[in-house]
């Protein structure tokens, strides 16, 4: 088999920079990206967070949206920025489907693991749309279970910093970057990879998850090819 990998881009990272809405140029950027793992023979899936649209907890804050209905709306958030993540890679010239865990049929696929696959052998990158299709849950959770259903190699978490500090970057000048992690240092409070739930899963299922700068041009391919030096990387040992 050759190479899969799955790579989770928080939705914020899509805000412009009033952190609302979809900056195409980040798109752009997104879609050249993707575009050098396709031409390079990695079969690419892509989880899409929905955080510069609402977010579930956020929505519900003031107790009046229940958190279960936050979530949804978070879920319907995701769809949105698939479909302009799928405009975008098509416009590279990048073959890609979406599928999306609540059946919306008329603007996607639903989600089929064994229908995924096949797009993935085929060479089209297949975005996961709607989360895991339950509140409560998190993209990161939804990205670290398809990773695993569509058995991807690792799970790229695509994110703003360059990987995991021991403290706050932004806050402390004396924040050091951790190369390497466990899952259990993952889950330490101050560090925080991804929710608990998230790295138990990939924990269970030995799926390393790689932590990098989504803005680091060609930093992707690099990890990918085993150069992790501009990321973290959490796993076993
Ligand atoms: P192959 O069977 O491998 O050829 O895959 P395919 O995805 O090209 O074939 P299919 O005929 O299943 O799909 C053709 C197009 O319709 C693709 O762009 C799909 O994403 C889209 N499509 C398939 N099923 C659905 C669906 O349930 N809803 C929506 N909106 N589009 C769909």
């Amino acid at each position: 088999m050759g190479k899969r990998v799955l790579v989770k881009f928080s939705g914020e990272a899509l805000a412009s920079e009033n952190g609302y809405g979809i900056d195409t140029s980040i798109l752009k950027f997104i879609a050249s990206e993707i575009k050098s793992l396709v031409e390079n023979e990695i079969e690419v899936g892509l989880v899409v967070g929905g955080g510069n649209i609402i977010r579930g907890v956020s929505a519900a804050k003031e107790g009046i949206i229940k958190r279960s209905s936050g979530d949804y709306m978070g879920m319907l958030a995701t769809v949105i920025n698939a479909v302009a993540l799928q405009e975008a890679l098509e416009y590279n010239g990048i073959k890609v489907r979406v599928q999306s865990a609540i059946k919306m049929e008329e603007i996607c696929e639903p989600f089929i693991v064994r229908r995924a696959i096949r797009h993935l052998e085929k060479g089209r990158v297949v975005i996961f749309a709607a989360g895991t299709g339950n509140p409560f849950f998190t993209t990161d959770t939804a990205a670290t279970l398809r990773a695993i259903e569509i058995g991807a190699q690792m799970i790229i978490k695509a994110t703003k910093v360059d990987g995991v500090y021991d403290k706050d970057p932004n806050k402390f000048a004396d924040a050091k970057k951790l190369d390497r992690l466990t899952y259990e240092d993952a889950m330490n409070d101050n560090i925080r990879v991804m929710d608990d739930t998230a790295i138990a899963l990939a924990k269970d299922n030995s799926l390393p998850i790689v932590v990098c700068n989504m803005f680091e041009k060609g930093n992707l391919l690099n990890i990918i090819n085993g150069d992790f030096s501009k990321a973290s990387i959490v796993t076993n040992s």
